[in-house]
């Protein structure tokens, strides 16, 4: 298999986006991207693109062939492939393509996440989003998808130390971020009183603990690392890529507080890489609900189980701590296009590594991407590192 590299990335401004279509979103992300690895898109072997939902979002399926053409690709013919794990199919994409390349299939590879969520109305969309959940047993059931992020939070502050207060500095923490962010959804810092005070959606998770309803779309291009310098002075390679998957429904897991997809892909991603926790500088997860965050800190391993909290109140995890999580703002603060958020993860790594990440600039030679698909039926990891 052979070393693989991000050559170059691109991705739109994340929010409520009216005056840009799907193709629109896509196709700007897809040209930064291009326009980063110096390369025209002649010169692209394949194409996957992660999309959860444009079939309810946007009524418009066959999704691969839709971007090859709006891409200037029709005639080329290349081979151009949707990749759909609910919330994760951008990090699958991501992944979809490293195999790609590795193997040796193609040599030029796009990466890419697109998702229109704003066209419908909100009750239509936190409706679609339930169908990454098991429709069954709990979208029939009136489970939605804060409704089963607060079942865990429930769970996990009956059972380990969590103050309410620490559960919304996660959000105070990726506003901040955010911020600092010229492509977030929020660009407002808030404080834990914003959090405390703002709408309950789902006891004890409110409005601050959510991620939002996301317009956007985001690029990363491919190569064998052995030619990535052709291309840019600054390739970023790719050490692991790691995924795990787990029952669909809540109920049937071993423990509902822990992901048990992040805890396996987690391992397996370290021992691919050959690398233990010290080695990360940043960590992008999937923070959907700010309990996500949480969890996700100790599931990949960073603390035991009931540290993330106090972990988080003491500014570990800030951004200049020392382990900063979140560096994008996260899903909470930066948006959460479902399909695009595995990519903007990727996108965010590889700008924090190259020194490219402006005012939320931190220290950082490997990092760490966490896409989760549903409450983790799917999970994605990658780790990423400046050459
Ligand atoms: N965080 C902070 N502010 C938010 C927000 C969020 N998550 N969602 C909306 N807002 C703001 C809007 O900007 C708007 O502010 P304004 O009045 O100043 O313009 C206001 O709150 C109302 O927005 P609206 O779009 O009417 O919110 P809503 O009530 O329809 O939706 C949620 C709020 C939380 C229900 C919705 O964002 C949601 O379902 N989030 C979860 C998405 C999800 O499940 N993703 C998949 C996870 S796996």
């Amino acid at each position: 298999m052979k070393d693989v590299a991000v050559i170059g990335v691109g991705c739109t401004t994340f929010g409520e986006k009216w005056n840009h279509s799907f193709r629109d979103l896509f196709i700007e992300a897809g040209a930064l991207a291009l326009e980063d690895a110096n390369l025209s898109g002649e010169q692209i072997d394949a194409l996957f693109v992660g999309n959860m939902s444009a079939g309810r979002f946007i009524e418009q399926e066959h999704i691969g062939a839709l971007i090859a053409d709006y891409a200037g690709l029709a005639t080329k013919h290349i081979p151009s492939t949707r990749v759909e794990a609910a919330c994760a199919s951008g990090g699958l994409a991501f992944r979809q393509a490293i195999t790609a390349v590795a193997s040796g299939m193609s040599t030029i590879v796009v990466a890419a996440g697109v998702e229109k969520m704003t066209d419908i109305t909100p009750g239509q969309t936190v409706d679609t989003l339930a169908s990454a959940a098991d429709r069954e047993w709990e979208g029939f059931m009136g489970a939605t998808f804060p409704g089963l992020y607060a079942m865990i939070a429930h769970d996990y502050m009956h059972r380990y130390p969590l103050t309410r207060e620490q559960l919304a500095q996660v959000a105070v923490k990726n506003h901040f971020n955010g911020a600092r962010n010229p492509i977030a959804q929020f660009q407002q810092e808030i404080s834990i009183e914003t959090v405390l005070s703002s709408s309950l959606v789902a006891d004890p998770l409110r409005l601050f603990d959510c991620s939002p309803i996301t317009d956007g779309a985001a690029a990363v291009i491919l190569a064998p690392l052995e030619i990535a310098k052709q291309f840019t002075d600054t390739p970023i390679k790719v050490l692991a890529s790691a995924q795990a998957s787990d029952t669909i429904a809540l109920h049937d897991r071993r423990d509902i507080s822990t992901l048990d997809a992040t805890v396996e892909a987690g391992k397996r991603a370290f021992h691919q890489a050959g690398l233990t926790h010290r080695d990360i500088d940043l960590v992008e997860v999937h923070d959907c609900f700010t309990i996500g965050e949480i969890c996700a800190i100790e599931d990949l391993g960073f603390c035991t189980k009931g540290e993330a909290g106090q972990l988080t109140e003491d500014g570990v995890t800030a951004l200049h701590g020392d382990l900063p999580v979140n560096t994008s703002g996260g899903l909470k603060a930066c948006g959460h296009p479902v399909g695009a958020t595995g990519i903007k993860q990727i996108y965010e790594v590889v700008l924090q590594l190259r020194g490219e990440a402006g005012k939320r600039q931190i220290e950082a030679e490997r990092g760490m991407t966490h896409n989760v698909g549903g409450t983790g039926a799917t999970v994605v990891i990658h780790i990423l590192g400046a050459c």
